[in-house]
């Protein structure tokens, strides 16, 4: 889908020289008149929690991540792991681009081609300054959480231009943390890694425009340890093949995808792949073989549940949109589950709200991804409301019982002062995004009807899948099937720093 060009302006990053990173709002010097002008990508696509997410100036088509990893083992080694890589990356320049940036933490890069070219690794250059012939610098400043691969090549790219990048990268894994201090990346475990990267952290593991309005496809060839299962999304394009100690295992991802909903995880894991959906969506499960027996039982029960989930939100939010589905359940935990596509992570068991929650993301999250990461409620209201839809119907507390649960108590000034349409890079996965989020949907419900309500879902999904949308987007499409003007009823339950009324009618 087509990358965002809107410019990063007015971040002062004090230690580096803003010219090196490839210069974000660069302005290119006029030309000749007929002649092209080639400018820089910008270092981000303009997302203001993360500013230096994504790039601008190309569109990623696919990337071919090619890994071999061995895990740090047993105590008493060090808790890191040995990682090389080789991405293959095929995008299309949607400008005439002189230079343009990749996103990379904590990874070094060994060689650099652009369409079989060779660029030199050179030192990053001071602002306006003039590198010759092809050449890539990166530049990482773990305190300004900027970390960007400045790739130069020559020729230079003509808007249009398929180019295909190709980069030979590794280091040590350790275990990255997100802007808030969770886990996040490729988290080294004893046994493998857990790979879960939201709302940036792909970039710990591959050169990547890491900003969900840069979707692409993917395929993955990973070889780690023999006797290691590494999963990824998507499915098994063919058997995993052994040879010297080493395993390498195959995946495919063919439907857009959100870099952050990308994994690669490796453990002890059981595969499991023979069953499928109602609808004939295939479910492959990978479940650590050293979760303890209490975990494993209600594990088994909870992916049990899976074929029933996905036949259930099918029925109310239209069809499955990706190609498999499954579980992978480490024994190791990062403090939390993520609805990594096709395939989410689960720390140490998977539990059934927890799995009803992660299979209604399919829907809201990955195949419609928030346009901007102040849009996360769309993410997390959705999930959690499709948790309260699903108690529902397995004839537990009705979806207007959990909403009366949630509305009644007193809570403080704090709970309220957080405006869930913009939540602040810090808050993304604060529980007001969640709960309130989801209280948003069903107000919304009763508020415009069930039929609206569920059409609109389904408008929504169908017209954004593949894609990205904000709040202003999802309020149009309710107002669309609706008829109604929403403006009031958006303002006082996403921005309105109070205790919304106890019952909504829009006039
Ligand atoms: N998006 C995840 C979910 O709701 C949760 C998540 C991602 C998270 N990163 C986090 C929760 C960091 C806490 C901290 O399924
Ligand atoms: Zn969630």
């Amino acid at each position: 889908m087509g990358s965002r060009t809107r410019l990063v302006g007015g971040i002062a990053v004090a230690t580096l020289a803003l010219g090196a990173l490839g210069a974000a709002g660069a302005v290119a010097a006029p030309g000749k008149p007929g002649e092209s002008r080639y400018t820089s990508g910008s270092s981000g696509v303009g997302d203001a929690y993360f500013p230096y997410a994504g790039n601008g100036g190309y569109d990623v088509q696919h990337y071919d991540l090619d890994l071999t990893y061995t895990p740090p083992g047993p105590d008493p080694a060090p808790l890191v792991g040995e990682f090389e890589g080789v991405a293959t990356i095929d995008l299309v320049a949607t400008q005439d681009l002189d230079r343009f940036n990749l996103d990379l933490r904590g990874m070094d890069v060994h060689a650099l081609s652009v369409n079989g070219k060779p660029a030199a690794s050179v030192a990053p250059p001071l602002a306006g300054a003039e590198v010759d012939g092809a050449a890539y610098w990166h530049v990482q400043d773990d305190a300004a959480r900027v970390w960007e691969l400045t790739v130069q090549p020559r020729p230079k790219l003509k808007a249009g231009q398929q180019v295909q990048v190709v980069v030979e990268y590794g280091g040590t894994t350790t275990r990255p943390r997100d802007i808030e201090g969770a886990l996040y990346g490729w988290v080294t475990q004893r046994d493998g890694a857990m790979v879960v990267s939201e709302p940036e952290g792909s970039m710990t593991w591959y050169p990547v425009s890491d900003h969900q309005t840069d979707k692409a496809t993917y395929s993955f060839e990973i070889t780690v340890p023999e006797g290691k299962v590494a999963v990824a999304n998507g499915i098994q394009p063919k058997p995993e093949e052994t040879a010297d100690g080493w395993t390498t295992w195959y995946w495919d991802a063919p439907d857009q995808q959100a870099s952050y909903l990308t994994t690669a995880s490796v453990g002890d894991f059981d595969l499991r792949d023979a069953y499928t959906s109602g609808s004939g969506v295939p479910i492959i499960d990978a479940v650590d073989t050293k979760l303890t027996a209490t975990r494993l039982a209600t594990t088994n029960a909870s992916l049990g549940w899976q074929v029933d989930m996905i036949d259930f939100f099918e029925s109310k939010f239209g069809p499955y949109p990706f190609v498999a589905y499954g579980s992978i359940v480490d024994n190791d935990s990062v403090g939390y589950a993520l609805e990594t596509q096709t395939r989410p992570v689960y720390s140490t068991q998977a539990s059934e709200g927890t799995v009803a929650h992660e299979a209604a993301h399919q829907w809201f999250g990955n195949a419609v991804s928030p346009e901007r990461w102040q849009d996360i409620w769309l993410n997390e209201g959705w999930a959690t409301y499709a948790t309260w839809m699903w108690n529902e119907e397995q004839g537990r507390n009705t979806a207007q019982t959990t909403y009366d649960n949630w509305y009644a108590p007193a809570r403080t000034q704090a709970y309220w002062d957080l405006q869930i349409g913009d939540p602040g890079e810090l808050g993304l996965f604060l529980t007001q995004v969640y709960n309130r989020g989801a209280a948003t949907l069903h107000a919304l419900r009763l508020d415009v009807g069930d039929d609206a309500f569920f059409e609109a879902a389904q408008l929504w999904v169908e017209r954004y899948d593949d894609s990205a949308g904000t709040s202003e987007d999802f309020q149009a499409i309710y107002e669309e099937v609706s008829g109604e003007d929403l403006d009031d009823f958006f303002q006082v339950w996403l921005y309105d720093q109070q205790k919304p009324p106890a019952t909504w009618t829009t006039p």
